[in-house]
């Protein structure tokens, strides 16, 4: 009775204590690590919706030890990319969460950091052979225990993308999805196919480049490859090297940030097939028939809602823009101008929205100076930093860079907004006169359809 009544509870503490250490956590490395060098591991960390932030080392003999891992469940293998310093990746918690939320999976990161932790990159690419080879023991011996192929997602960053590529190839293509977040570039640029991750990997692979100048890879690896800001430089990175630490990975590590953000589904970021990012800035791929009324494709996570057209397509590249920081996403709409000036007016224009409660979008057409003449429509991509559900006021301002003796006038006979959202009718103005440097605030009315 004695022993009952005060074993009990300490045999539950232990239990919970015993609970609260199992939870495996993600290879923590240091630069001595790295500088050394060590042999690859590939520990496999469950997380399922019975415990989002308690990983579970999986066995790679075993698949039946876990009774969380249930193969008639998706699977989704997060895969991280090279590791110079050995440590945990930053976002790992954040994904895996974002992950669960949307998806009753079972989510397996990959931990090669044993492998990936090395001051020589080329060791690193190395590894990546082992541990697709390793992966794709453990993937055919899921499937031997009733996983089904087309159910399993991966998801590569970087050096891991091109791993995820590896084991589909080994799959013979048979695996359900994979996406690459900015595929490393070094090493893996003007490679065959069959060295790097493409389109047969998987049934469906969707890429996103955010780095294609450094760390990542130019070229189209997908059927959907998505270019943000031209994937080179995102925005709210720092441009040169004095501005600290973050400036190598800054680019690379966006695209992370992004997919992350199209899993919260905060706001959306619709993507524009283009031959060029510099077409596109210029508003010449604002046209989406072709999806039918689906409309352009949504950036992320989200993307299997294309997936027919885009194989139909075999493969796509498409572009948008990101502001600074989360929220990334950005509206977009159609601006056409018309002017009654007599001679030729070069410049840019500003063009803020304004809503009910005084919140106010931004669009600074600036990439270029735009060229505006009499009677003719200049046809202009209008990206705001934010959605305006109902616009009450818009504002333009008219600009030449000529900031000592501003003297220029733009005569608009008739400006029009088209959300290219289609939720909302064009909006526009007609007869508005704009001085340099002046901004100017309206009420946009109803566009009348004969008089243009
Ligand atoms: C998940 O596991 C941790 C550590 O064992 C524990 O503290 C937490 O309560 C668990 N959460 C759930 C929902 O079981
Ligand atoms: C994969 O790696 C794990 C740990 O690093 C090891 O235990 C397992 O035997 C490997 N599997 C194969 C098929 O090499
Ligand atoms: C695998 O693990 C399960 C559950 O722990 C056990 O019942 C089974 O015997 C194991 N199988 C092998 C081949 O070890
Ligand atoms: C495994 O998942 C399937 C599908 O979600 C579910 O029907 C089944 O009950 C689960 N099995 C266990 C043992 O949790
Ligand atoms: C989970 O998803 C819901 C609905 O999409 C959202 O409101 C919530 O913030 C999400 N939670 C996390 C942790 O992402």
């Amino acid at each position: 009775m004695f022993l009952q009544r005060y074993l009990a509870p300490v045999l539950l503490l232990t239990v919970q204590i015993y609970k609260a250490r199992s939870c495996h956590e993600f290879t923590d490395l240091d630069l001595s690590d790295a500088i050394i060098g060590t042999d690859v591991k590939v520990n496999l960390l469950l997380y399922t919706r019975e415990n989002a932030t308690c990983a579970t080392l999986l066995s790679h003999a075993n698949l039946s030890t876990h009774p969380h891992f249930n193969l008639s469940r998706p699977s989704i293998f997060v895969i991280h990319g090279y590791r110079p310093t050995g440590s945990p990746p930053v976002w790992l918690r954040d994904l895996t969460e974002v992950l669960l939320n949307r998806s009753d999976s079972n989510i397996i990161v990959v931990d090669w950091n044993h492998g990936a932790a090395n001051v020589n990159y080329f060791k690193s690419v190395e590894n990546t052979h082992k541990t697709a080879d390793n992966l794709t023991a453990f993937i055919k011996a899921m499937k031997d225990n009733g996983a089904s192929l087309s159910s399993i997602h991966m998801i590569g960053i970087s050096l891991g993308a091109h791993i995820s590529g590896f084991v589909g190839a080994n799959l013979n293509g048979a695996i359900g999805r994979i996406t690459g977040l900015d595929p490393a570039g070094p090493t893996f640029t003007g490679k065959p196919p069959d060295a790097r991750l493409d389109p047969t990997d998987a049934q469906f692979v969707d890429v996103l480049h955010t780095d294609i100048d450094s760390l990542g890879f130019r070229k189209p690896l997908g059927h959907i490859d998505f270019y943000p800001n031209g994937g080179t430089d995102q925005p709210g990175c720092p441009k040169t090297i004095l501005s600290g630490g973050s400036y190598l990975k800054c680019d690379h590590q966006r695209s992370v940030f992004l997919f992350l953000e199209s899993l919260n589904q905060r706001c959306v970021s619709r993507a524009f097939p283009c031959s060029s990012y510099e077409e596109f800035l210029d508003g010449n791929c604002i046209n989406c028939d072709r999806f039918g009324a689906a409309g352009c494709p949504i950036f992320g996570y989200d993307i299997t809602a294309w997936k027919d057209v885009l194989l139909e397509l075999y493969q796509t590249k498409v572009y948008f823009t990101t502001n600074e920081q989360s929220p990334f996403c950005r509206t977009n709409y159609k601006v056409e101008v018309m002017i009654w000036n007599k001679k030729v007016r070069w410049g840019y224009l500003t063009v803020k929205l304004y809503g009910d409660g005084g919140e106010e979008a931004v669009a600074t057409i600036d990439h270029k100076q735009l060229e505006f003449k009499k009677y003719t429509v200049t046809s202009l991509l209008g990206q705001f930093d934010k959605e305006i559900s109902s616009v009450k006021k818009v504002s333009l301002k008219f600009s030449t860079g000529n900031v000592l003796k501003p003297t220029y006038k733009l005569r608009i006979l008739r400006v029009r907004l088209t959300s290219l959202e289609q939720k909302h009718r064009p909006l526009c103005r007609y007869d508005v006169l704009l001085e340099e440097n002046k901004e100017v605030t309206f009420k946009p009315i109803s566009c009348e359809e004969s008089n243009f």
